[in-house]
């Protein structure tokens, strides 16, 4: 079992210049999640005694971004970035006296796991050393502080590329940031920090020199997984980390029995849960607390956001916040659901359909070219094409009741609040601003009128109006005479 940490400590405080961004570069996102906030969950896989985030730049906005996402961690501000062994030295003074394991991470470099930090503190402890660094062999290490060794395999310390020789600069083992440290060979290192180097920081990197000079154990645990050592410094490495991110999640679901027809153009926050037999075709995108139950299809080309899908439902092109789709839903192509949308078993919501905090019952129907808004409607119901709640009076949002096995003709205007019975109908083309009784026809509409003739006496000359003359002397040669119509719709 891995020891429990004293304390973890993440780096939040930089500036992250090269973002060139208004926002703190901690808070840009991959993967549905601030990079701040994957740093404060793969620390939290160590069940560490404090959580503490060194914040500086855009302190303000990273505090309050913390309070939401990690509302347990401890915020330690740093004024002035004088260095990362600075920025542990005000973490440790905003601590109680610790005494066993701090672990010391960054909240810039995302795709770290709880399992390398546990894999790192139990090298530390097996090994029972003062300093363990988290290491990787880089391509190209370039930039980062490099591990120099004795001739044993003994780590020496850690040399910055900017204070680096040009035969430290070969050697590809690079330090990654992390570390576990015993907490009392960190105190005492830090204090004696100095700033006699290239940058004329505090460098926490020279920690390890110092332990290994008292004679405390000095030991590094090599990651064969350099993606979890590398960190976000421009917006190009957040785009390649995200990447590589997104692939590893749907890695982990394609072996946990999901398909993904084209993991290229499938994006899959780590806060979603799929289910068995899922799948996901090309141009999918599932965020934030998504969840899609055993058997259900999304795609191609869906956006997910906080929605659950049941299972055997199929989502197409559909785009969707917020809403429930239920058990063997059909929804899509070009639907749009918004938050408070709620499908039940069955139900139906089909091309051009918009639908807002409103509940279709089990088994019911919107299938054309409708909005809904506010609106309960029952089980068993058919919606007809481009019927419209119109909830908004301008001032205020009213509600709309449909009861079961209701039928509302096409193209009805529902002027809510209003109150559809069980089992009526509305004929198409109907203002309905008055409740309808269980069971009644409700019809609200002009009755349609001709006026005979009128296109050959106001368009004479037209193509109109020779087709219907053309059309008139047809029917008076087969059918000998006119007939005065009597029939629904016709006023003679
Ligand atoms: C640091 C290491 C280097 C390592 C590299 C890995 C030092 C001196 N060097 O270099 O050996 O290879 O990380 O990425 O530690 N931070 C603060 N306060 C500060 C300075 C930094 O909170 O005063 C935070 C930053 O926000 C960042 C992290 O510490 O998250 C690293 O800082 P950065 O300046 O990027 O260090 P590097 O030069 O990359
Ligand atoms: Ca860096």
């Amino acid at each position: 079992m891995t020891v429990r940490p004293a304390a973890a400590v993440v780096l939040a405080a930089g500036e992250g210049t090269r973002m060139k961004s208004a926002v703190p570069k901690v808070l840009h996102e991959l993967g549905g999640r601030s990079l701040v906030a994957h740093a404060v969950a793969a620390a939290q896989g160590l069940d560490p005694a404090h959580l503490a985030v060194v914040v500086g730049h855009g302190r303000d906005q990273v505090r309050a971004h913390l309070g939401r996402v990690a509302p347990g961690v401890t915020v330690v501000v740093q004024d002035r970035q004088l260095g990362t062994g600075h920025a542990v030295s005000c973490a440790l003074e905003n601590l109680p006296g610790l005494d066993g394991v701090v672990v010391v991470t960054y909240g810039d470099v995302p795709l770290l796991t709880g399992d390398t930090l546990r894999d790192l503190v139990d090298r530390h402890t097996a090994d029972g050393n003062g300093v363990t660094v988290l290491t990787a062999e880089l391509d190209d290490p370039a930039g980062y502080g490099r591990v120099l060794r004795d001739a044993d395999g003994g780590i020496l310390g850690i040399v910055e590329q900017k204070d680096a020789s040009a035969t430290v600069q070969r050697i590809r083992e690079i330090n990654s940031g992390i570390y576990a440290f015993d907490a009392r060979v960190l105190r005492d290192g830090l204090a004696r920090l100095t700033t006699d180097n290239a940058q004329g920081e505090l460098y926490l990197t020279d920690v390890v020199a110092i332990a290994r000079t008292d004679g405390r154990g000095v030991g590094a645990h090599r990651t064969g997984d350099a993606w979890q050592t590398q960190g976000v410094n421009d917006r190009t490495q957040l785009a390649a980390l995200g990447r590589e991110l997104n692939w590893r999640v749907l890695d982990g679901w394609m072996r946990a029995g999901v398909s993904v027809i084209d993991p290229a153009t499938t994006w899959v926050d780590v806060t979603v849960q799929l289910g068995r037999d899922v799948v996901l075709r090309p141009g999918v995108q599932l965020h934030g607390s998504t969840r899609v139950d055993d058997g259900a299809e999304v795609g191609p080309d869906s956006t997910l956001t906080d929605c659950s899908v049941g299972a055997g439902a199929h989502v197409v092109r559909t785009h969707a916040v917020d809403a429930e789709i239920g058990p063997e839903c059909a929804v899509g192509p070009f639907t749009y659901l918004r938050p408070g949308a709620r499908l039940a078993r069955r139900a139906k919501a089909g091309a051009f359909v918009e639908i807002k905090a409103s509940s279709v019952g089990e088994g019911s129907k919107v299938p054309h070219l409708s909005y809904i808004g506010d609106a309960e409607i029952g089980t068993g119901v058919n919606i007809g094409a481009a019927t419209v709640v119109v909830n908004y009076d301008g001032v205020a949002k009213h509600r709309t009741i449909i009861g079961d096995h209701a039928f509302v003709g096409c193209d009805t205007m529902l002027v809510a609040p209003v109150t559809v019975g069980d089992g009526a109908h509305t004929a198409a083309g109907s203002v309905i601003t008055d409740d309808v009784p269980p069971g009644a026809m409700a019809v609200a509409r002009e009755r349609q009128r001709n006026v005979e003739g009128w296109v050959e006496r106001k368009r004479a000359g037209t193509a109109a109006a020779e087709a219907a003359a053309r059309a008139r002397e047809g029917q008076t040669g087969e059918e000998h005479g006119v007939t005065a119509g009597g029939g629904e719709g016709s006023q003679p």
